[in-house]
Formats: C-alpha cells, structure tokens, sequence
C-alpha cells in the first residue's frame, strides 16, 4: 500500500463531500472519475447495461430533494423510478433527515450488548401498523437479507422443508432468496440451490395447491408459501383479487405458513399501507423493505405471528444476529418514515396520484397502441409493456433526455415500471406526462 497515495486520493473525496461549492473542474472531474472507476474498480458492464440512462454518461447523482435529483452541474431530473421503491416520502424527506441527523448526533451504532431503545420502539409501531396478529419483528439491513429471515423462521418454526414461490417472482439474490426467486438467469449459474423450492405460474393458487398437496403425498413437508401481492420485477403482474385470500385458505387447510414479501408494495406504495390490506389477507410473516427507512436509511425486517416465535424464545440469536440490523441510525428513520407515513397519508396520496397517471396512460394507449400496448399497476407501482426491449429501452433513454428517470436497462426494457415518490407534485407529474407523450409520437412514427 502506497499510504501517501491513500491519504491524498481519500482527501481529494471528502474534500468534495466536505464542500458546499464545487468548482467547474471538480463537477467534471468527478463524472469522469466516476465513469474511470466503474470501468476499473466496480464493473465495466454496469456501463453499458445502463444505457438508457445516458449514452455518455456527462451525469452523475450528486444530490436530491423530493421528486428530484440533480447532477453535479445542478442539471434536475425527476425521479419516476424512485430506487425502485425506496422513495416512497421523496428524497431526503425534511422529517426523515431531521429525525436521524438528531440521532446521529447522540449515538449511530449500538454497543451489540445492552438493549437497544429504538429497536424496541420500532417492533412496537410495526406492530400497530401491520394488519392482524402480526407481532415480532425482526429487523435487518437489505431485502434479501430479510427474505433469508423469513424463510429461515418458517423452518424453523414448523420443523417442515419445502417452499412453493412463483415463476417470475423476485425476493433477492442471496443463496435463500434466489432460491425463491423465480427467474433462470438469477438462479442457474448458482444451481444446486437451497433445496426444497418449487415454482409454480404466478396468480394460480391452485397450482400452489397441487404443488403442497403432491409435496406432502409424496413425504415431503412444506414449510412456507411465498409471495408478492403484485410481482415487481416480473414487471408489475397484479394478480385477480381472490388470488391472496385463496392462498390463505390454502395454508390455512395444509398448514403451511404464508409469507408475502412487501418490500417493493409496502408502506403505501399500492395504495394502502401494505398490499394485503386490499384483500383482507394477513399472512403469517411480512416482509418489509425499501421504503421502510424513509428514502433516507437502509433498513429492512420480518413481522410475524407470535407463535412462530416460539424457538426464538429458547435460543434468541438462532435465526440471524446482523451486526448492524435494528441499528439507531436506521431504526430512528423507520420511525420518523413511520409517522410520516400515516400522519401524511402516504398510501392515499399515493392511490389518488396512481389513479390520476392510469387514466392519462390509457388514453395514451388508446392513442399510440402500436407503442404502449398494456397498463398494469396498483397506486404508485405502475407498469408500461412495449412490444419489445428496444422500444421500451428508446423510451427510457428518450425521457431521460428530456429530464425524466424510469427504470429500463438494455436487456430489460420491455415494462417499463412508473414509482415516483407518493409526494411527487402534481405539476411535476403532468411534466413528465407532457414528456412521456412527445415520447410515445415520436417511437409511433
Ligand atoms: C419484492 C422484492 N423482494 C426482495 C427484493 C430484494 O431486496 P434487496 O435488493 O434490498 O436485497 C426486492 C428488490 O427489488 C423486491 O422488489
């Protein structure tokens, strides 16, 4: 190690992050450092995978509020990707930021030993804001990571093996979750998985029937049933209405437990706090992430039903103990997005504001029907199909032109998926509809 070296090139960074001005050099500088290191040091194919979201990559994020984030030149974007989830109170919420800068003033990580206030507070609010008997919480620091939670909980509550998830689905890439995750390009080049799994097609809760019922028949035990109330990545597929409560009078029959993974459709992002809600389903463990710290901490976790806490009691470290999961920071952003949420009536800006988008986007598919050729989604979690990768990847590059971010790298392009933040503006979103129509003539023609 050239330590010289080390300390000069860390300097040079904080000085940037340090500073409350960059001068013009320094903005260029850092997006052709940026470009440099991810060439060198990160991964050179995220530059080209990401395409749609500059040819040349002159932009780099460099700061955000709300609706939107802004390059190091100040050129302003707005966010309809919102991290796919994350952004559900907008970018660096005022109330979130203060909350947890107040904290990081007292104290940002926990000894490991004595017990940790807000962690406490935090399982109990997740408790009042869950539906049911949802009550234990166990908190983490990324999705996948909770998803691992979730499983492993099943097993160990109902000493049974298998899991049934669906074809498509998405839960992470961890070992465990890419187990459940249903897409072959995740999971073959890790194969053999954890074992146990089966994926069957998504929205056909009788094949998660048979699946159970030929498991058992055959001597095997299934564990659990996992499921998103509308599938994300697959590229936003809302089921029909009686898919969840069918599930659960399924678990239900074979005791097997129901975990529904609302990472992406949680705290509001559907229209309702959590997506069951809208069927009156209460699953036996939740899974909760993305916009669970506000847009501004990393935070995830499980709520489950008490009775799975049952070898929790005997051996309390046995399911996980994450150094940093449950952490103050995070915890104290959970919170703060907690009481946003509900005092501001996230879910309900998010429905109306949903609603709004859906009723524009299906006249622009009445409109352009050889481009825009379906419209799915719940609130703010909306989906746009293109005939192909390339159209929906033009569309995305073309927005981003006009100042506009939606999800859609090169080869996965052909839902394009809207999540602004719920507190995205009104104005703001009839720019990005303005946007969007030039965009959608112009690949027409
Ligand atoms: C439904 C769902 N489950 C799990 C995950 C994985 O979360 P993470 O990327 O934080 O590991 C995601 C991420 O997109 C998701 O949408």
């Amino acid at each position: 190690m050239d330590r010289e070296a080390v300390i000069l090139e860390s300097s040079r960074i904080l000085d940037y992050i340090l500073k409350d001005e960059l001068t013009f050099e320094e903005k260029n500088r850092i997006v052709s450092d940026s470009v440099k290191n991810y060439a060198e040091f990160v991964n050179p194919a995220i530059l080209t995978a990401r395409k749609s979201v500059s040819s040349d990559y002159s932009f780099v994020e460099w700061e955000d509020e709300g609706a939107v984030f802004r390059d190091t030149h100040g050129v302003e974007f707005i966010d309809c990707l919102g991290g796919f989830g994350i952004y559900m109170l907008g970018h660096r919420n005022p109330k979130v930021v203060e909350v947890v800068q107040a904290q990081l003033n007292r104290y940002a990580l926990h000894s490991q030993e004595l017990v940790e206030p807000l962690r406490g507070y935090l399982s109990k609010l997740v408790e009042m804001i869950t539906p049911g008997d949802l009550q234990f919480s166990f908190i983490c620091n990324g999705g996948a990571e909770a998803v691992e939670m979730a499983l492993k909980l099943a097993r160990l509550a109902s000493g049974k093996t298998c899991f049934i998830s669906t074809v498509n689905a998405f839960h992470g890439k961890s070992m465990g979750a890419v187990s459940a995750t249903g897409k072959g390009v995740y999971r073959k080049p890790y194969l053999p998985l954890i074992p146990g799994f089966q994926h069957v097609e998504y929205a056909d809760a009788e094949a998660i029937e048979k699946a159970i019922r030929n498991l058992i028949a055959v001597g095997d035990s299934v564990a659990g049933v996992i499921v998103e109330p509308i599938q994300g990545e697959a590229g936003i597929i809302v089921p029909p209405p009686g898919y969840l409560p069918a599930l659960r009078e399924i678990c239900d029959r074979y005791e097997v437990l129901l975990i529904t993974d609302e990472i992406q459709t949680g705290m509001g992002r559907t229209g309702t706090l959590w997506a069951v809600e809208q069927v009156n389903v209460v699953p036996d463990i939740l899974i909760m992430g993305k916009a669970f710290g506000g847009g501004v901490m990393p935070i995830t976790g499980i709520v489950a039903r008490k009775h799975l806490w049952q070898n929790m009691l005997e051996n309390p470290w046995i399911l996980g103990s994450p150094t940093f999961g449950g952490n103050p920071l995070s915890c104290s952003a959970a919170i703060a997005a907690i009481k946003y949420t509900v005092e501001w009536d996230i879910p309900k800006m998010a429905a109306e504001k949903g609603d709004y988008i859906m009723k524009r986007l299906h006249l622009y598919k009445e409109k352009y029907p050889k481009v825009l050729q379906a419209i799915r989604g719940r609130g703010l979690l909306i989906g746009m199909e293109f005939p192909s990768d390339e159209i929906g990847f033009n569309l995305a590059k073309d927005l981003f032109d006009q100042r506009v971010l939606v999800g859609g790298t090169l080869n996965n392009a052909r839902v394009i998926r809207i999540e602004p933040p719920a507190v995205i503006s009104y104005e703001q979103i009839d720019t990005v509809l303005r946007s969007l129509e030039k965009t959608l003539a112009k690949l027409s023609n």
